[in-house]
């Protein structure tokens, strides 16, 4: 998760009708907390209004690389010691062009040329420009010159073409920025994460299961997978919808969550379990609908399910492991014995009845207790902070397990 209020985007907008999806674009980088300057093109200018880009980015719009600055300022260095990441958004075939070929002609070219952080470039143009051979070399050329691409949707384009060329949502390029500002710490590691409940069924009909949203592994694996870790996420069901992932298993049971998991164990480094399985399952499955009978009350006998933490635990080798105690009462007490029971390396520990805590909120409020009994108390965080602070942990740890 990148730390936005810190960052400053700078977004070269070229001559493409994709120019107007910029602003959606924009408007989630403040709302993150970025700031945003833009450079347009001449061409961009037929296509936005410099007077809507500046009114929604709340900077002056750079467009001529000839205009007397304002302060002695070599305006193109400057903009260009300013960005923490230059995105180029939409890059027209001709703009692309430049690029490969080290084109200085106007400003947005020429800050490329001075800009020696990281470069996104997201191409939007007809199918027929898009697998053209030279804009093919071109996109390859830059590509080898160190800028990130994206590849273009496919889709109905403006010109009433269907193909690909569309330029891709403005919440997928935001993404591909958050991506590429991250630091790739976890390169080389394979995670496996868990997350979601698990559900025992009762009758082919019902199943009991919990509140768990798979938010918190979630936001856990992506952030795993932005920092450069191979991620395996092992999901039970929930109607949220998964992060993408190098591979996705899906579980009902608490069974066949241990099954999974197991599966996975011996490859990977880091176990992290904010997967919440049920403890027991009834003893035995009705194969047809449980009637409504003339009692008032059902019973059924329950029998306790594997402890998929405590098993890993058993065979952990050079894993590290981590687990999760969502407790009502004692909290911090409980956490501390099942990481002892379980044979975890840290446990995150949160107390369900805070507000802020629970299992549907999009926050969280945890301790981190490590082996050695060391506490970290935090103030409440969104799950995506909780979930950076769990992977700076585990980095620290591999840090540690080196030196
Ligand atoms: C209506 C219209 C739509 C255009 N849309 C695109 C486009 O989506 N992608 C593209 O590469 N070029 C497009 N062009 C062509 C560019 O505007 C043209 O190549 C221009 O020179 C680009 O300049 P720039 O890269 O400096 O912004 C379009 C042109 C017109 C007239």
């Amino acid at each position: 998760m990148i730390l936005w209020d810190k960052k400053h985007i700078l977004i070269g907008i070229t001559g493409g009708i994709a120019a107007y999806k910029v602003t959606e674009l924009i408007s989630l980088l403040k709302k993150a907390g970025a700031t945003c300057e833009v450079i347009m093109t001449e061409g961009a200018k037929e296509f936005i209004t410099p007077l809507t880009i500046q009114t929604l980015t709340e900077h002056k719009v750079h467009i001529d690389q000839f205009s007397l600055p304002i302060t002695m300022d070599v305006e193109h260095i400057e903009l260009a010691k300013r960005a923490d990441a230059l995105v180029i958004c939409p890059a027209t075939a001709n703009t692309i062009a430049k690029l490969n070929h080290g084109l200085a002609d106007n400003l947005l070219s020429t800050v490329a040329l001075a800009y020696e952080g990281p470069k996104l470039v997201v191409p939007a143009m007809n199918t027929a420009m898009w697998k053209n051979a030279a804009t093919i070399k071109n996109v390859n050329g830059i590509k080898e010159l160190g800028y990130t691409v994206m590849n273009p949707d496919s889709g109905l384009l403006a010109c009433g073409d269907i193909g690909e060329g569309k330029m891709p949502q403005p919440a997928d390029v935001f993404e591909a920025i958050e991506d590429l500002l991250t630091e790739k710490d976890l390169v080389g590691k394979t995670v496996v994460v868990t997350a979601g409940p698990t559900m025992e069924p009762l009758d082919p009909v019902r199943y009991l299961t919990n509140h768990s949203s798979g938010k918190m592994g979630y936001s856990i694996a992506k952030e795993a997978k932005q920092r450069g870790a191979k991620v395996v996420l092992i999901k039970g069901y929930t109607p949220n919808i998964p992060p993408n992932v190098d591979k996705l298993v899906e579980i009902k049971t608490t069974g066949e969550l241990l099954e999974a998991v197991d599966e996975h164990f011996e490859d990977c480094d880091v176990l992290i379990m904010p997967a919440a399985p049920l403890d027991y399952r009834p003893s035995t499955v009705s194969d047809k609908k449980i009637k409504k009978g003339d009692n008032d009350t059902l019973s059924m006998v329950f029998v306790p399910n594997p402890d998929v933490a405590k098993t890993m635990g058993a065979k952990k080798t050079h894993q590290i492991m981590v687990g999760f105690a969502a407790e009502t009462n004692d909290v911090l007490e409980n956490a501390q014995g099942k990481l002892v029971k379980k044979n975890l390396d840290f446990i995150v520990a949160n107390d369900l009845t805070r507000e802020g805590a629970g299992f549907k909120e999009s926050t969280n409020i945890i301790t981190i207790i490590s082996a050695d009994g060391e506490q970290t108390k935090f103030p409440i965080m969104s799950k995506e902070q909780v979930a950076q602070e769990i992977i700076n942990k585990i980095i620290q740890l591999i840090g540690k397990a080196r030196s």
